[in-house]
């Protein structure tokens, strides 16, 4: 093809269309760069779980523990997801960011729903669970359900954490919560609970 005005006109379009292309690529990679840094932050209200005997009839014997896990988005631009969570108690002797088989290793573990946060929102979601005597690590079962408290406990989360960079591209990555010094035991109305502070729970290093 012989290079005529035409021609020439037509080739300045189209680079200009891939120096545009580039741009917004480049753009759409700063703002996923600039999304890494945004997670859903997480803490305990008051610091504590609840964990007190369900009245059942007997033989039949559980607990009903409760905790609420309040989650927030910094973000003004994106919204967070985290998807697909294992929730983990573990005692203080048990270190809970080194077990590799938290399943085993905690006292009680669950599944909790997805948990959706909005820009700049916060959500409390309240967690409650009726373990049974056999899904209880010992000796807790016995020492809850007799109404005493646990202190220095960990709260374990592994999720996928999901960025919804626009509305056609998520980005999600696997994260690790850790939630420590939780008082574990009683009633959710008990004194003992009642004036404690909110436990910010820390990200987990190495697996994000
Ligand atoms: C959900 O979590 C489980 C256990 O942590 C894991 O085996 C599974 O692959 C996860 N599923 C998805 C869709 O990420
Ligand atoms: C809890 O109470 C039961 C019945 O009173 C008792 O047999 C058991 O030893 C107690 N367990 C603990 C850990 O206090
Ligand atoms: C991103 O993930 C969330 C949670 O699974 C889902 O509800 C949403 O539709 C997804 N968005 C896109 C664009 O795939």
């Amino acid at each position: 093809m012989t290079s005529t005005a035409d021609g020439d006109g037509e080739k300045s379009t189209f680079r200009w269309l891939d120096a545009a292309r580039y741009a917004v690529a480049a753009a759409v990679t700063v703002l996923i760069m600039a999304v890494i840094v945004n997670a859903i932050k997480l803490s305990i209200a008051g610091g504590a779980v609840s964990a007190a005997p369900l009245k059942t009839p007997p033989p039949e014997e559980a607990l009903a523990v409760e905790l609420n896990l309040r989650a927030h988005n910094p973000s003004g631009r994106v919204r967070l997801y985290y998807l697909n969570i294992t929730v983990y108690l573990f005692d203080k002797s048990t270190p809970a960011s080194a077990s590799l088989d938290p399943g085993f290793d905690s006292v009680i573990n669950f599944e909790p729903h997805d948990i959706a946060v909005l820009q700049q929102e916060t959500v409390d979601n309240l967690l409650a669970i009726k373990p049974k005597r056999n899904s209880v690590g010992a000796p807790y079962f016995d020492v809850l359900y007799n109404g005493s408290r646990v202190s220095d406990m960990t709260l374990r989360l592994d999720g996928n954490l999901i960025t919804e960079v626009t509305s056609e591209f998520n980005k999600s990555r696997p994260a690790s919560y850790y939630c420590e010094q939780l008082l574990v035991g009683g009633n959710p109305d008990d004194e003992a609970i009642k004036d404690r502070q909110d436990v910010i729970c820390k990200q987990g290093r190495g697996l994000n």
